[in-house]
């Protein structure tokens, strides 16, 4: 049993400081404008507490969020620490902006000498990042130089991006200000981190990992270190995908730049990055719930994810029963994470989703091949045992013929760049009929979700590869996301 919360809040800051404001009752002048009263529209405002005039007084006078954020830094290994209540989405932004610019050789990244040689706006990016963080290059004015994951020809799922590919990329763009790279992937895959931060240090440039799914690596000898302990500069993890916070809740952390770590992220540029793209009325429940879910870390970390580890082995080990089915797992998988591939047992994803559902058992992502149910350190051998059950009834009941394992069009597609992806971004667009957007640059970000990854990224060359494997998605009942036209009747492309 976890330690009571009431507990907890001697070891956190912003969780004392949100239970204290339940405790001590006032007659607020200032926002939220429900006022705390719940007989208007409810209890959806429960908790709702803010950061000014909540937390902490309107002047930040008692500096709890800087001392929580001082805590995770520590906690961490980093001497730079932001928390955000705008997910791991603000916190790829916030890094895309805090890499970009300098290069006058006074706070930028890479004053590596190297700036003059027109790379200076590039990055070495996985091709198979958030959108979040392609929307963080078109904000930032950063092109991407792409690099690919590679693709486990058993599962059709991606690894890690190697070291190796990414020496390359930086030997072929010298003067770039950074690598970017989202590990562990969507699917729990995880990469040699400690290669990618050797290759990049030795470039003079900074590592920086989207770790959102990750936020609970490091803390149990059978979990993968952390990004930041594997040497990168700076990580986004989101709080609210495997620790029990708030929806939104996400941390920021990086290494600050020094003689001893020139990759570092320059203080000032990274805190500017930070608020640039931050909310100035900030949640404080979803602040207090991250504090809270350090401080249970620090604690009691160990013991939790020890427990739900050892559940999830004991849920791939049922489940390995199931013929035809792959499970992702060993060395290079992360623990926490249950991915399964349906291909060999002839099951539609979608159908078992749709079965799930009915269990009242959702998971995060499917589709016709692949299930990814989430789990977090709030679970445990029931709440697994639960979920087992209903994927092996429902694999039962939609058996069918065994199909080859195909890689999804996320993780395969291999862009065509014309525009960089914020001129493309702020190019004039107009929408055209998908089948004479071919050939034409798309002016827009179109993503099956999940996983959220673009097969067409603004700037790319609409081909026919990429409209099939779109269509192909939609058709199978993968939700087309982000695209002005969902249905994908249209396509927005650059109007020129
Ligand atoms: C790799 C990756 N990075 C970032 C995000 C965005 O996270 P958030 O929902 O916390 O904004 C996601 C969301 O699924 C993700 O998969």
């Amino acid at each position: 049993m976890p330690t009571d919360p009431l507990e907890l809040r001697d070891h956190a800051p912003l969780l004392d400081a949100w239970l204290r404001f339940h405790e001590e009752a006032s007659l607020p002048f200032t926002i939220p404008g429900h006022k705390q009263r719940h007989d208007l529209v409810g209890d959806v405002v429960a908790g709702d507490v803010p950061l000014y005039a909540g937390l902490d007084t309107m002047k930040l006078s008692q500096g709890v969020l800087a001392e929580a954020e001082g805590r995770a830094a520590q906690l961490w290994g980093a001497e730079l620490c932001r928390f955000s209540v705008g997910g791991a989405t603000h916190g790829n932004q916030a890094l895309a902006l805090a890499l970009a610019g300098g290069g006058d050789g006074d706070s930028g990244n890479n004053d590596s000498g190297d700036n003059d040689s027109g790379n200076k706006n590039k990055v070495v990016v996985s091709r198979t990042l958030h959108r979040s963080m392609l929307s963080g290059l078109a904000l930032a004015g950063l092109d991407p130089v792409w690099v690919r994951p590679e693709v486990d020809a058993r599962t059709g799922l991606p690894r890690g991006v190697t070291p190796g590919v990414v020496d390359e990329a930086l030997e072929r763009n010298p003067g770039v200000r950074g690598v970017l790279v989202g590990d562990p992937s969507y699917v729990g895959t995880v990469g040699d981190v400690a290669g990618l931060a050797e290759v990049a240090h030795r470039h003079g440039v900074p590592l920086v990992v989207d770790a959102a799914w990750a936020a609970h690596f490091g803390f149990h000898p059978d979990l993968p270190p952390h990004a930041l302990a594997l040497g990168a500069d700076a990580m986004v993890v989101s709080a609210h995908k495997t620790l029990p916070a708030w929806s939104q809740a996400a941390l920021v952390l990086a290494r600050a730049r020094s003689t001893e770590w020139p990759t570092g992220l320059d203080p000032a540029r990274f805190d500017a990055a930070v608020e640039a793209t931050h909310t100035t009325s900030p949640a404080g429940a979803i602040l207090a719930s991250i504090d809270a879910s350090r401080a249970l870390l620090e604690r009691e970390g160990d013991v939790l994810l020890g427990e739900v580890t050892a559940a999830v082995r004991a849920t791939r080990a049922r489940l390995t029963d199931l013929d035809g089915l792959i499970l992702l797992d060993g060395p290079d998988v992360d623990p926490l994470k249950l991915t399964l591939v349906l291909s060999g047992t002839g099951a539609n994803g979608i159908d078992v989703e749709n079965d799930l559902l009915v269990q009242g058992t959702p998971v995060e992502m499917a589709d016709r091949d692949t299930i990814v149910a989430q789990v977090s350190i709030a679970d445990d051998a029931v709440t697994l045992g639960r979920l087992a059950d209903a994927l092996v009834a429902s694999i039962g009941r939609r058996r069918g013929s065994p199909r080859a394992v195909v890689t999804a069009s996320s993780y395969a597609v291999d862009p065509v760049t014309v525009l960089s992806p914020r001129e493309a971004w702020f190019a004039p667009a107009r929408a055209v009929p998908v089948e004479e957007a071919i050939g034409r640059v798309s002016a827009e970000l179109v993503a099956p979700y999940p996983p959220g990854i673009p097969v067409l990224a603004p700037g790319e060359q609409v081909t026919g590869e990429v409209v099939e494997a779109l269509l192909g998605a939609r058709d199978a009942g993968v939700r087309i996301a982000y695209a002005a036209d969902p249905s994908l009747a249209t396509l927005r492309v650059v109007d020129n």
